[in-house]
């Protein structure tokens, strides 16, 4: 809130001193300002980070990126009708900021996706991602299984984003595919009847998702997905190295 009081103040200043006032003789005479596709590049690191988090289940590794797309200044020119979807993308950064667990930022971090590609929708843009690449070959070992994870979890991270229907649609059956049994993933028979549910879980994920239409019950099946990733991570100790 601070940090947007500041940056108005400053852009009113600025308007009422002119913008030369705060420039010194030193400092390029008129240095382009980034592009907006850099721009764009700038929010889907930030936001992938986010994710990436989530799904590690590193709570610490979600509030600079986020507190990154609460804070930042929209770029010069954005046509007033896209405000909206700024506005809701700050709101769930603010949540995955202040958030104390995963599953709320699963939740956060999901509906800012969908605040990306709502924009994309109504500007006529949609991001082209290479989401034609192969997943990985099916494999029968944890390691294996869980790239393939990682694979549709991508997908339909691109699906939200882009927004397209045709990642999102591959990652869901994907999804629904992965091949996991509890002994596979713990050692400890204590936690088998737990792990069995995640896995169970995830199935049922793809098959909700693959029916989910565009919108809201994506974002919120995207939501669920990525609790049961950090879920799972956190109770067996396993989860993407770093
Ligand atoms: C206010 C509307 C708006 C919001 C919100 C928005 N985008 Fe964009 N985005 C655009 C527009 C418009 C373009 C097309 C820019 C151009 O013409 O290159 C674009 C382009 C992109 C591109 C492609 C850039 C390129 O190489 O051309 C990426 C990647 C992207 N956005 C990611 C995101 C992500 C991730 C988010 C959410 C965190 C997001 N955008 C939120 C409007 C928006
Ligand atoms: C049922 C429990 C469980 C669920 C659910 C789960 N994981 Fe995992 N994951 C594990 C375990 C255990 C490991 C460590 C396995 C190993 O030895 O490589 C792991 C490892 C990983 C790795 C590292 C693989 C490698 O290359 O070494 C990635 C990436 C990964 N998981 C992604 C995901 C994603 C994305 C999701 C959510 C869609 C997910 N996982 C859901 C248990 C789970």
């Amino acid at each position: 809130m601070k940090f947007q009081q500041l940056a108005t103040t400053t852009a009113l200043l600025a308007a009422v001193f002119g913008l030369t006032a705060c420039v010194s003789a030193e400092d390029e005479p008129s240095k382009p300002s980034e592009s907006f596709a850099e721009h764009m590049h700038g929010h889907l690191d930030q936001i992938s980070a986010v994710k990436a988090a989530v799904i590690a289940g590193d709570l610490d590794a979600v509030r600079e990126p986020a507190k990154w797309l609460a804070e930042h200044e929209q770029p010069a020119g954005m046509p007033s009708a896209w405000a909206p979807y700024v506005n809701s993308m700050r709101m769930q950064a603010r949540v995955a900021v202040s958030a104390t667990d995963l599953d709320t930022v699963a939740g956060a971090v999901s509906e800012m996706a969908r605040s990306c590609g709502d924009c994309h929708q109504a500007s006529g843009f949609a991001v082209a991602f290479g989401f034609d690449q192969r997943p990985p070959a099916d494999v029968q070992n944890v390691t294996t299984q869980m790239q393939r994870h990682l694979w549709a979890a991508d997908r339909m991270w691109d699906g939200l984003i882009g927004p397209s229907d045709k990642a999102w649609e591959w990652g869901t059956e994907m999804l629904s595919e992965v091949t996991l049994t509890s002994a596979q993933v713990t050692s400890e028979p204590a936690k088998e009847q737990q792990v069995d549910g995640l896995v169970q879980a995830i199935r049922e994920v793809g098959n909700q998702g693959s029916t989910a239409p565009a919108g809201e019950s994506r974002s919120a099946v995207y939501g669920r997905f990525l609790s049961l990733c950090a879920n799972c991570h956190s109770l067996t100790g396993g989860g993407p190295a770093g």
